[in-house]
């Protein structure tokens, strides 16, 4: 596993630990990610840190495709990232997931992280 990079390719953690309609902080990148198991069994993944403060988006709450930011309620598209909701006016990186093998990979963006000042 690559550890502590901010580009290439990831292997995140079996799919079978994430529950669907849950979310995963996977910490051993930098900045953080937060990989999502949907109820439908889709699997995303996007920066974990909201735009606006920091929040872990992992935490926040998870319907169909999108996630709520548990501390201010912005909503971001697991999709591309983009805002569907303020106080966030930036969107979040999205990255490429996987499932291989029942194993999560993750391929990083390559784009610079959108975090939110002070984080
Ligand atoms: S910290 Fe996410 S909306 Fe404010």
């Amino acid at each position: 596993m690559t550890s502590g990079s901010t580009a290439g390719l990831v292997r995140v953690c079996p799919l079978a630990d994430i529950p669907a309609g849950e979310g995963f902080r996977f910490d051993e990148v930098v900045p953080p990610i937060a990989v999502f198991h949907t109820d439908d069994g889709e699997v995303f993944a996007i920066d974990d840190t909201c735009t606006h403060q920091d929040a872990s988006l992992a935490d926040g709450w998870l319907a169909g495709c999108e996630v709520e930011c548990p501390l201010h309620a912005s909503k971001f598209d697991l999709r591309t990232g983009q805002v569907d909701a303020p106080p966030a006016k930036v969107g979040v990186r999205a990255h490429r997931a996987t499932v291989t093998d029942g194993e999560i990979w993750v391929e990083l963006s390559t784009d610079a992280p959108r975090l939110p000042p002070g984080a």
